[in-house]
């Protein structure tokens, strides 16, 4: 496996009890749920799921979940929290509502049908993904015409940029840290990852969010400063 998951298991999901996690589900998504439920939205991918709090609002939220994560650790927490969320009302006569699986991200033609998702959520995902114009044309493939991706771009004002930006560089506005890639785009770069031929740009709007202090990195509360992009398939 690569690099970057080793790094993703040993570093932020080091610590295999759930409750050193913040399960609180990224404000940005949540606002988008009510938009998602006027367009009929059913089967949802979670892409980089990671300890699974997005899924498991999506869960509650009624919709058929997908999570994928290429770091197991992530995922065996991930299962865990979804499991404890449906096993009250689980009836096994009933196909499961939610499917985890451990891959990467660039590699989702080997779990999904073209044109088989209605929605596809990533949360402080790509910042992390360097050639995430791969990422994103696999999106684009596993979603229906008439698709939703929802995703953010970490931007340089992003609060981490000041003391990130003084590591090890590896691109433009790319650096590393402690093993793992972070990626400050501009408004314009997040543009173009979404080429017109193929994608209508509903919004892309500067949002800030807090995040809860992450127990295997970043243990301290941060803001991020991103893009928000909602684009649907065409
Ligand atoms: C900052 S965490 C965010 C996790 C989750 N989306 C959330 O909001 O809590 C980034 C996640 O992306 C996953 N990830 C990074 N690169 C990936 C790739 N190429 N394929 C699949 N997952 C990846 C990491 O394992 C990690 O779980």
């Amino acid at each position: 496996m690569t690099t970057i998951k080793n790094a993703w298991d040993t570093k932020h999901y080091r610590f295999n009890d759930l409750g050193a996690y913040d399960l609180t589900p990224a404000s940005f998504l949540v606002d988008k749920v009510p938009f998602f439920k006027s367009k009929g939205v059913k089967r949802v991918l979670d892409a980089g799921c990671g300890q699974g709090r997005n899924c498991a609002y999506l869960l509650d939220q009624e919709f058929q979940i997908y999570g994928v994560d290429s770091s197991s650790s992530a995922l065996l927490l991930c299962e865990r929290l979804m499991d404890s969320k449906c096993r009250p009302s689980r009836d096994l006569s009933q196909p499961s509502r939610y499917h985890l699986y451990n891959y990467r991200l660039e590699e989702l033609d080997h779990i999904f049908a073209p044109d088989s998702l209605d929605a596809v959520v990533s949360v402080t995902v790509l910042t992390h993904i360097l050639d995430a114009e791969k990422v994103i044309h696999q999106f684009y493939r596993a979603l229906k015409v008439g698709g939703y991706v929802l995703a953010d771009f970490a931007n340089p004002k992003d609060s981490t940029y000041r003391y990130i930006s003084k590591g090890e560089r590896i691109g433009n506005n790319a650096f590393l840290e402690e093993g793992t890639t972070v990626v400050y785009r501009n408004k314009r770069e997040v543009k173009s990852l979404f080429p017109r031929d193929k994608w209508e740009i509903l919004e892309l709007s500067p949002v800030k969010f807090t995040e809860p202090p992450h127990p295997g990195s970043r243990p301290f509360e941060h803001e991020h400063c991103s893009y928000a992009m909602l684009a649907r398939k065409k």
